[in-house]
């Protein structure tokens, strides 16, 4: 793997003193979230929340994006959480919508499968055994195969394979699409579906993270000859800065595909890319839209800071006792989190039907901005799940 800075923690002293969250607070914040939900369910049972809000209200949208996967998600993590069926029955029903769009390809042409049928359609195989959602997850895990590029070792983003604006194009966010392929892989036994994950993984790790630990949002491979070509931000505020969610992608992605690949140097990364992001987070701890801005007026994204503390909680049960970052880490999820619990969610503004304020989708084109976002809300949940009790993951 090619040399990549380590910043270490700059501001270690922020970090050094637990704070003040307890197990109490975050099931107070559960049932902030269950209660959201529960407003949300009749409406979001045979439809699904829109990729963001509006004013800060969810409108009902079909499974055409890559983000309905969050909300059947929401409803597992809700069902677990409770054992009430009646969240099972609603993630049952939207079931059949994920086995409709991958059957009948509808907006398959995205890297994005793994969003969707991981939270999905392996969540209800791994809590409750459904076949049909087993045979489910691997159509979609099939599908993704289809963009692996072999030459260059990547699984293409967006859009047909021969479009030349999109061809050859990996990005950040991918890392947490891999895990459908490495259940496939266990599922079936079949190793190609591993061997492309890994790959595709040790790819990111070479061309997406730059040598100061941050990360560029997509890079461009030569499918031909394999060649590297040239990083690009979409979201983001320019090429060579880092957009946050990309970085938190980075954070949670990396320990993710460890999971599967054991390979000691993901972890090694994870923390380089994890200091990078820490060290640039304001006053109250949530990042703002591009990690370019660590103070000022510029827009959060509280998105990017619940993917992070997922990330950072998994980072850290693959760190030994005597690692120098893991109390800093732990302190530094539970600092993010708190903020979001104090200051971003939902519970004092009766007016939405989301969990999360203030999030991100796209500043340059001025979408889903200072809104609440879909996955916003599910990784806050999961991150809540992940700080009340031990939980199996999805990914
Ligand atoms: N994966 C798309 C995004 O993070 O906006």
């Amino acid at each position: 793997m090619k040399h990549v800075k380590d910043e270490g923690i700059q501001n270690a002293d922020r970090f050094r003193t637990p704070p003040q969250l307890t197990k109490d607070q975050c099931d107070a914040a559960i049932v902030h979230v269950l209660k959201q939900i529960d407003g949300n369910l009749e409406i979001f049972t045979d439809q699904f929340p829109d990729i963001v809000s509006t004013n800060l209200r969810y409108t009902p949208a079909d499974n055409y994006e890559w983000t309905p996967g969050f909300w059947t998600g929401m409803l597992w993590l809700a069902y677990e959480v409770t054992g009430d069926e009646k969240y099972r029955r609603a993630a049952e029903i939207q079931l059949s919508s994920f086995k409709k769009r991958a059957d009948e390809q509808i907006g398959t042409e995205t890297h994005d499968l793994g969003f969707l049928y991981s939270l999905s359609c392996v969540a209800a195989y791994k809590l409750t055994g459904n076949e049909e959602a087993k045979q489910t997850a691997l159509r979609a895990a099939d599908l993704l195969m289809t963009r692996y590029l072999d030459q260059a070792g990547i699984i293409q983003a967006w859009g047909s394979l021969s479009n030349p604006k999109q061809r050859g194009r990996m990005i950040i966010d991918c890392l947490l699409n891999l895990p459908l392929l490495y259940w496939a892989a266990e599922i079936t036994q079949n190793q190609a579906y591993f061997d492309a994950a890994a790959t595709h993984a040790k790819q990111a790790a070479a061309y997406l993270i730059r040598e100061d630990a941050s990360s560029f949002h997509t890079y461009y491979m030569d499918v031909d000859t394999g060649a590297p070509l040239y990083g690009k931000t979409a979201q983001g505020f320019s090429d060579d800065s880092c957009w946050s969610r990309g970085q938190a992608w980075a954070v949670y992605g990396f320990p993710l595909n460890f999971i599967y690949i054991q390979d000691p140097e993901l972890i090694d990364l994870t923390k380089k890319v994890t200091n990078y992001f820490i060290n640039r987070l304001p006053n109250d701890y949530v990042c703002h839209w591009d990690l370019i801005f660590t103070s000022g007026s510029e827009l959060r994204d509280s998105s990017a800071a619940a993917i992070a503390v997922c990330g950072i909680m998994e980072l850290n049960k693959h760190l030994s006792a005597a690692d120098p970052y893991k109390a800093i880490y732990e302190n530094a999820a539970s600092s993010i989190l708190l903020s979001l619990m104090d200051n971003y969610s939902t519970v004092s503004t009766p007016e939405s039907n989301g969990l999360l304020l203030h999030g991100v989708y796209s500043k340059p084109l001025n979408a889903g901005v200072d809104e609440c976002c879909l996955w916003g809300d599910y990784f806050y949940f999961e991150a809540l799940v992940r700080a009340t009790r031990d939980w199996k993951l999805y990914w």
